[in-house]
């Protein structure tokens, strides 16, 4: 499968919408955030980051020809303690794309992303327990965990297993 991944600029706006509503709507125990709440906003949060180009915050997108198919997204931390890590969210690929290596390789297009930005030397990420194609996949790439959350409230209160995971600098040199 030929797939071109790259960080999502102003043209893509309307389509990553699509695809990240899209995304909360088809895995709504995947993601922190509700398919209602998100649709409900005028503008998401990372418009506001594709649009203007920040360059520490930005979606990695999959396309086949033009067509988006996967996102991967990438923040980095606000507060001056934290500057040295950002995170992985809103990690997916269509079903119909999935098992194919597609989100391996969109996590890496995003993690080699991240670690270009001078000063990031931990990339973190949370992950339900119970989605185990993303568990084995972030095992995979070298991610630890560092926290296991056994009570984790979803966004309709439901108790949930949440893994919080770190990947250093150099532990990404050693898995690549
Ligand atoms: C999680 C998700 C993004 C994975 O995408 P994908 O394209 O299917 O991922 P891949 O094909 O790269 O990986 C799939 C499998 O191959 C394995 N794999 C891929 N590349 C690998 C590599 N280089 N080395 C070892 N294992 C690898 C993964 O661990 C995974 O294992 P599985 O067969 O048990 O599922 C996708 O399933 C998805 O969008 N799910 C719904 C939304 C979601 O859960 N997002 C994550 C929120 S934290």
């Amino acid at each position: 499968m030929d797939i071109a991944y790259r960080r999502l600029v102003k043209n893509d706006l309307k389509v990553y919408r699509d695809i990240r509503l899209e995304s909360l709507k088809v895995y709504p125990d995947s993601f922190g955030s509700s398919y209602e709440d998100q649709k409900s906003k005028e503008r998401l949060g990372f418009e506001e980051y594709i649009e203007q180009n920040v360059f520490d915050k930005f979606i990695v997108g999959a396309f086949d020809a033009a067509r988006l198919i996967g996102i991967c997204g990438f923040f980095r931390k606000v507060d001056a303690e934290r500057m040295n890590a950002g995170e992985i969210i809103q990690m997916y690929v269509q079903a119909k794309y999935q098992s194919n290596k597609i989100g391996y390789l969109l996590l890496q297009a995003a993690i080699e992303e991240a670690f270009k930005i001078a000063g990031i030397e931990n990339i973190e990420l949370g992950v339900f327990t119970a989605n185990k194609s993303a568990n084995t996949l972030f095992d995979n790439v070298g991610f630890e965990e560092y926290l296991f959350h056994e009570n984790h409230l979803n966004d309709r209160g439901v108790k949930i297993g949440r893994r919080l995971m770190v990947l250093s600098r150099d532990n990404h040199m050693a898995y690549r």
